[in-house]
C-alpha cells in the first residue's frame, strides 16, 4: 500500500494522507540550525547541538506519537458552532477535506483543505540564518466571507534537553519570557549563564498570545484540545515557571476567493556578554529585530526558499543520473544523497529514533559517512576529518565518539574498539581521490586534542595502521578490543548485570579474541595507504605497507576460512564464531562482504564460494541478515549480539548497512545482475507499493529491517541517520554504475544487468563536469569495450583530470575489449 509518490521533477516526496504508518519526515536546515519536520508538523529545532542548545520540546515515546511541533489551530467563526481544526492533521487528528505534505530538499509544504478554507504552510531554515520560516497562506474557496481566528503554538525547550525531561523541580520555577506583541522571546537562564534567547514571531499585529501552556492549554488538555482555541480568544498570558509557550492569535477576514500570508519565525538570537540587556531585566532585541525584519514579508520568504533550492540544485548537481529504472535514478541521483548530507549535518545525534541527548559523533561512523558526501562537499569534509583525527590517541586508538560542540573525545564512551583507526585512513584517502589534494597528510593535527601532541595527518594514519599490526592475536589476526564494526560483538565483556553497557564495560580483557572483519578492512584500506606513502616519497613505508597486507591476506586464508565462508571471529576462549561448527552464528555477512570487496580469495575461488554461502543461507526477500541461525540464547562470551531477540538489529536483522558490502563484493566477482538485486533489495524506493507493512519513510534508508526469524519481518526502523546511506550511494555510483574516483582520475568499470541497456550519470570531479552516458546494448553485466572522451578515443578507462570547470562528453561502450 503506497502513502504518496516520487515527485522527481519537484525533487519532492508527496505524501498523501497523513496516517502514515509511522511519522514521515524531513530535516530542514543545512548549517547551524536544524530542524526535524514531520508529515503533520511534528518534531522540534535546536541551535548546533541538539541536546545542549535545543529551541522547542518534543516528546520521544509519546502516546499519541508525534508528540510536540509547531502548530497552528484554525477556528472558523463563520461556522455554525464554530468550527475547530489542525490543518496539518496533528495534533486534533481533524478530518480533513483535503491533505497533501511535500517533503523537498531542506523544506517541507503541508496543504490541507476544510469546509472552504485552504491553508498552505511551507516549513524551511533558510541558508545562513539561524531560524525556521513557516510561511502560511490561507485561502478562502468558499462563496461567502470568512471570518477565522488561527492560533500558533511551539512549546520551548529550557535548553538543555536532557535537563529538560529530567529536572522538574528546578525547570518548574525557571521559565521567563517576554512578549511584546507578535513577538514572543524564549529566555530561560539568559539571567544568569546563558547569551542566548529564541524568539516566535509574526510579521502581522496579533490579537493576542500566550505564554504559558496551562493557560493555553488547560492544565488536562493535551495538545489537541487546547481551551483557549475553542473559547476563541488569547489570555495574553505570561510564563513565570512552569512550561513557557509561544502562541499568538490572529483574526484573519477573507473575502471569497481571497487569499492572506503570513510569516512566522521560530529563531535563535546570541548578544555578546557585554550587550546582553536593553535595559535592566529586558533583553536586547537586536539579532531578533534584524533576523525578523529579514523575513517580514512573503516574498522575503519566497526568496529566501529560492536561494536555499539553488543551493540543493548546485549541490546535487555534482552527481546526477538518468536512466530508465526510475527507481534507481531518483535514490541514486536525488534521496540518497540528501541523507548522506543529513548524515554529515547530524551524524547519529536527533532523529525519531535518536533523541539528541545521546551519541555524540561516531569515530568510525563519521569516517564511513564521510564517502556519501565527500563529493558534494569536499572542504568541509576535510575539517570533518581534521576534527576526528584530533580524537586520536597518540597510540593510534582513538576516541570512539567526540562531542561536535567541543570536538573533544568523549571520555564516557572511551576507546577501544580496534576498528576505529583504519576507517580513518579510509575517509582520508577517499577525500584525496576526490580532490587530489595530498597536502592534507602534511596539516598538524592534535593528538588527544592536545596541541602538543601534534603531528602531521600521515603520522595519524601510519598509527591507525600500525594499530592493528601491533595489536594482533594468536591467529596473527587483529584482536577486537571492546567491538568492531559491529558494536554487538562484545568478546572481552561478559556481563550479567542488567543495565551495564556492553560497549564500554570491560570485566574478560582476553588479549585473545580476534576479528576477522577488522582483518578485511585491513587487506581493503591497506593497499590505499601504501598507494598514498607511494605517491608522497615514502617509499619504504610504502614496501611495508605492502608486505603486512600480504601477511595479513595469508593470516586470514589460513585461520579465517571455514570451508564455505570466511569466519567472522575468534572468542576470548580461541574458539571460532560464524562457522559450521556453532550451533548458532555460523555465518555472518560482515566478514565475507568485507573480504571478498577487499578482494581476498578472488584468486582461488574462495571469494565465489564465500558470497554464494551468503546467498544460500542469509539472504531474503527485503535483504541480507547478519547472520544465521539467529541466537535464541544470551551467550556471555558474545555480548550485546545474542541480547536481541532473533532477527533483530545486529541478532540476523538485515542490518543494512553492511548489505552494500556484499553489493561491492558482487561486482568484484562481475555479477552485475547479483550486485543490483542486493542494491534494490534494501533500497526503499522499491518498496514503496509496501510501505504498511516496512513503515518508514520509503525516500530514505533505514538502520535495519527486521529479518526472517522476527516476528515482523520485512518492517523497518531507525531511518535516516545510519551508515547505510553513504554505503548505498558508494555501492551504487561507484560500483554498479562505475563512476569511481581513483588517485589518477575519474575510473568508470559499470557492473550492471545484462538487461539494462544503458544510463547516463553527470559527475563533477575536480573542477569539471564529466557527462557520462554508457551503452550497454551487448548486454554483458561488465567489462568496457571502449571509452571516448569529447569524440576522442581514450585508452583505458580512467579519465583525466580536465580541471576547466567545464562538461566534458564521455560516452562508454559495454562489452568485450
Ligand atoms: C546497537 C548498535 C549501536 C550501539 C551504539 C547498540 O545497542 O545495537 O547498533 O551501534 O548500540 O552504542
Ligand atoms: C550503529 C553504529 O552507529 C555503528 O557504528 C555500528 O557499526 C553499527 N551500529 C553496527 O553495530
Amino acid at each position: 500500500m503506497q502513502y504518496g509518490f516520487f515527485d522527481d521533477e519537484a525533487r519532492e516526496y508527496v505524501i498523501t494522507r497523513p496516517d502514515t504508518p509511522y511519522p514521515w519526515i524531513n530535516y530542514l536546515g543545512c548549517d547551524q540550525f536544524y530542524g526535524l519536520f514531520s508529515n503533520t508538523s511534528g518534531g522540534y529545532c535546536f541551535y548546533q547541538d541538539a541536546r545542549m542548545l535545543r529551541l522547542t520540546r518534543y516528546r520521544y515515546n509519546n502516546v499519541p506519537t508525534d508528540g510536540g511541533g509547531r502548530y497552528f489551530y484554525l477556528r472558523d467563526n463563520s461556522r455554525d458552532g464554530a468550527d475547530v481544526w489542525t490543518p496539518s492533521w496533528m495534533p486534533m487528528k481533524s478530518a480533513l477535506d483535503r491533505y497533501e505534505c511535500r517533503h523537498g530538499l531542506g523544506y517541507s509544504r503541508i496543504s490541507s483543505a476544510l469546509n472552504g478554507l485552504t491553508f498552505t504552510q511551507t516549513s524551511f531554515v533558510p541558508i545562513k540564518d539561524n531560524c525556521e520560516i513557516h510561511k502560511i497562506v490561507l485561502t478562502n474557496e468558499s462563496n461567502a466571507t470568512k471570518n477565522v481566528d488561527m492560533f500558533s503554538f511551539v512549546e520551548f525547550c529550557l535548553w538543555n534537553a536532557f535537563d529538560d525531561m529530567t529536572n522538574f523541580q528546578r525547570n518548574y520555577s525557571i521559565g521567563e519570557v517576554e512578549a511584546e506583541g507578535p513577538r514572543i522571546y524564549h529566555k530561560t537562564e539568559y539571567r544568569e549563564r546563558r547569551n542566548h534567547y529564541a524568539v516566535w514571531a509574526v510579521n502581522v499585529p496579533v490579537a493576542g498570545f500566550d505564554t504559558d501552556r496551562e493557560s493555553f492549554l488547560g492544565l488536562y488538555n493535551g495538545f489537541d484540545h487546547p481551551d483557549t482555541v475553542f473559547a476563541g480568544k488569547a489570555n495574553n498570558s505570561l510564563a513565570s515557571g512552569w512550561a513557557p509557550i509561544g502562541s499568538h492569535h490572529i483574526k484573519v477576514e477573507l473575502a471569497p476567493g481571497q487569499s492572506k500570508a503570513f510569516v512566522f519565525v521560530l529563531g535563535y538570537c546570541e548578544n555578546p556578554e557585554d550587550q546582553k540587556w536593553a535595559s535592566p531585566g529586558i533583553i536586547n532585541k537586536a539579532p531578533a529585530n534584524a533576523m525578523l525584519e529579514k523575513y517580514n514579508s512573503p516574498e522575503a520568504a519566497d526568496k529566501a526558499l529560492t536561494a536555499l533550492n539553488d543551493y540543493w540544485t548546485a549541490l546535487l548537481g555534482r552527481f546526477t543520473v538518468s536512466a530508465d529504472d526510475k527507481n534507481m535514478a531518483r535514490m541514486a541521483g536525488v534521496w540518497n544523497q540528501y541523507q548522506c548530507m543529513v548524515t554529515f549535518n547530524m551524524s547519529r545525534s536527533a532523529s525519531y529514533f535518536e533523541s539528541g541527548i545521546g551519541r555524540g559523533m561516531g569515530f568510525r561512523d563519521s569516517n564511513q559517512d564521510l564517502l556519501g558526501f565527500v563529493h558534494l562537499v569536499p572542504e568541509r569534509a576535510r575539517a570533518r576529518i581534521l576534527d576526528i583525527a584530533a580524537t586520536q590517541f597518540p597510540d593510534g586508538s582513538a576516541y570512539h565518539q567526540y562531542q561536535p560542540l567541543t570536538k573533544r573525545g568523549n571520555n564516557e564512551v572511551g576507546t577501544g574498539f580496534n576498528d576505529d583507526p583504519l576507517w580513518l585512513i579510509c575517509g582520508v584517502a577517499a577525500y584525496i581521490k576526490e580532490t587530489g589534494n595530498y597536502d592534507i597528510l602534511e596539516e598538524q593535527v592534535p593528538f588527544d586534542n592536545n596541541e602538543e601532541l601534534a603531528d602531521s595527518l600521515f603520522v595519524h594514519l601510519k598509527r591507525s595502521f600500525d594499530y592493528t599490526l601491533t595489536h594482533s592475536g594468536p591467529h596473527r589476526l587483529p584482536l577486537i578490543g571492546r567491538a568492531d564494526w559491529n558494536d554487538c560483538l562484545n568478546l572481552n565483556c561478559f556481563s550479567k548485570t542488567p543495565g551495564e553497557s556492553f560497549q564500554t564495560t570491560a570485566n574478560y580483557e582476553s588479549g585473545i579474541a580476534e576479528s576477522l572483519m577488522i582483518a578485511s578492512l585491513f587487506v581493503f584500506i591497506g593497499p590505499d595507504y601504501a598507494e598514498i606513502c607511494r605517491r608522497t616519497g615514502r617509499t619504504e613505508e610504502a614496501e611495508r605497507a605492502d608486505k603486512a597486507v600480504i601477511a595479513m591476506i595469508e593470516a586470514i586464508k589460513e585461520h579465517g576460512w571455514d570451508g564455505n565462508w570466511f569466519l567472522r571471529a575468534y572468542d576470548a576462549m580461541g574458539k571460532k564464531i560464524g562457522s559450521s561448527e556453532c550451533e548458532d552464528g555460523q555465518i555472518f555477512i560482515e566478514s565475507n562482504g568485507f573480504a571478498v570487496m577487499a578482494g581476498i580469495g578472488l584468486d582461488d575461488g574462495r571469494a565465489r564460494k564465500a558470497l554464494d554461502s551468503v546467498k544460500e543461507q542469509l539472504d531474503t526477500k527485503y535483504g541480507i541478515v547478519l547472520l544465521q541461525p539467529a541466537y535464541k540464547e544470551y551467550h556471555v562470551e558474545l555480548g550485546e549480539v545474542s541480547s536481541y531477540p532473533p532477527g533483530y538489529k545486529e541478532n540476523a536483522g538485515i542490518f543494512c548497512h553492511n548489505n552494500p558490502w556484499v553489493t561491492i563484493a558482487e561486482t568484484q566477482l562481475g555479477r552485475g545482475t547479483r550486485a543490483f538485486e542486493t542494491y534494490t533489495k534494501i533500497c526503499p524506493a522499491y518498496r514503496e507499493d509496501d510501505s504498511k507493512l516496512r513503515r518508514l519513510e520509503p525516500y530514505v534508508y533505514a538502520q535495519m529491517v527486521a529479518g526472517k526469524d522476527a516476528q515482523n519481518f520485512g518492517e523497518a526502523k531507525n531511518s535516516w541517520l545510519t551508515g547505510t546511506a553513504a554505503w548505498a550511494f558508494v555501492s551504487i555510483s561507484q560500483y554498479i554504475l562505475g563512476v569511481r574516483p581513483v588517485f589518477d582520475g575519474l575510473l568508470i568499470d559499470p557492473c550492471i544487468p545484462a538487461s539494462m541497456k544503458g544510463f547516463s550519470v553527470t559527475r563533477h570531479f575536480r573542477n569539471a563536469y564529466y557527462h557520462i552516458t554508457v551503452n550497454n546494448t551487448a548486454g554483458v553485466e561488465k567489462g568496457v569495450a571502449s571509452v571516448s572522451l569529447d569524440g576522442k578515443s581514450l585508452d583505458g578507462i580512467v579519465l583525466p583530470v580536465l580541471g576547466d570547470g567545464r562538461t566534458h562528453e564521455v560516452v562508454v561502450t559495454m562489452g568485450a575489449k
